[in-house]
């Protein structure tokens, strides 16, 4: 993959500065990175605050070639390749909160927001966006029982950890993965790897369908990237990474 970063100082989300330049034909390879986001976006409709400049923002465009329904598991390629970053490049363990937040001491340090735009039936771009708490020290109220950094987690008194050089270690990890996936087009080359870092591994979840909410138990991903869960009758369901979330019984995870 040749990458072609683009660095601004403030935008409003790079997801949909992303989608500006694929709407004017911009290759697969696009990243737009930026310092603050005025607008930036979180799933299912939230915002996510960004207004620091100590944390890393992304959004890279891809065309791929398949189909739609693969698309979700982008989202799970991209939270294990930040995984693995964050591995060698900080030396920390972030555990996987399925199917795409990162979790160090029960907090969120990265969340993935994947937009796909679609003409004629065919995917047109997939827009992959990854927000990462890098050398953020102090968050608002509302978040601070909720998220963490990786400065904070890896301790005060810590140099502020490189973003570029972090965001690259990223794309390297999303590069490798991404070949193997766009050939076989399906997730069971990771599923080992996925599972070993999912935090909701054997816990009790609360599966969130659209108008369904149900306790289970979590046994870990299969091969489309979707969450195989134990609910309480003994019954086994696969439950889909595009409609789906889930939360940990007395809290996020
Ligand atoms: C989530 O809700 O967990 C997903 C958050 C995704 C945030 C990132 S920050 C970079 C990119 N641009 C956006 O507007 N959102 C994503």
């Amino acid at each position: 993959m040749k990458w072609n970063i683009i660095h601004l100082e403030e935008i409003d989300s790079t997801n949909t500065e992303a989608r500006r330049h694929a709407m004017q034909g911009a290759g697969e390879g696009l990243v737009i990175v930026a310092e603050r986001q005025t607008a930036g976006k979180g799933r299912r409709g939230r915002n996510w605050e960004s207004e620091s400049g100590e944390n890393l923002y992304f959004s890279m465009m891809l065309r791929p070639d398949f189909p739609v329904e693969k698309t979700p598991m982008l989202t799970l390629v991209m939270a294990l390749s930040v995984t693995k970053a964050i591995e060698k490049f900080c030396g920390m363990n972030p555990a996987i909160k399925w199917p795409n937040d990162l979790v160090l001491s029960g907090k969120k340090i990265c969340g993935i927001l994947t937009e796909m735009h679609m003409a004629d039936g065919r995917i047109e771009d997939v827009i992959v966006g990854t927000g990462i708490n890098v050398n953020q020290k102090v968050f608002s109220d509302e978040l601070e029982d909720k998220a963490t950094s990786l400065l904070l987690e890896k301790g005060q008194n810590q140099d502020f950890i490189d973003k570029q050089k972090l965001l690259h270690a990223v794309l390297a990890e999303f590069e490798i993965l991404y070949e193997t996936f766009s050939k076989v087009q399906d997730l069971s080359f990771l599923e080992e790897s996925y599972n070993e870092r999912l935090i909701n591994k054997n816990r009790e979840v609360l599966v969130l369908e659209p108008g369904n909410e149900y306790q289970a138990v979590a046994q870990g991903i299969n091969s489309k990237g979707e969450l195989v869960v134990r609910k309480e009758d003994g019954s086994v369901e696969a439950v889909y990474a595009g409609e789906v979330s889930v939360r940990g019984i007395y809290g996020y995870v």
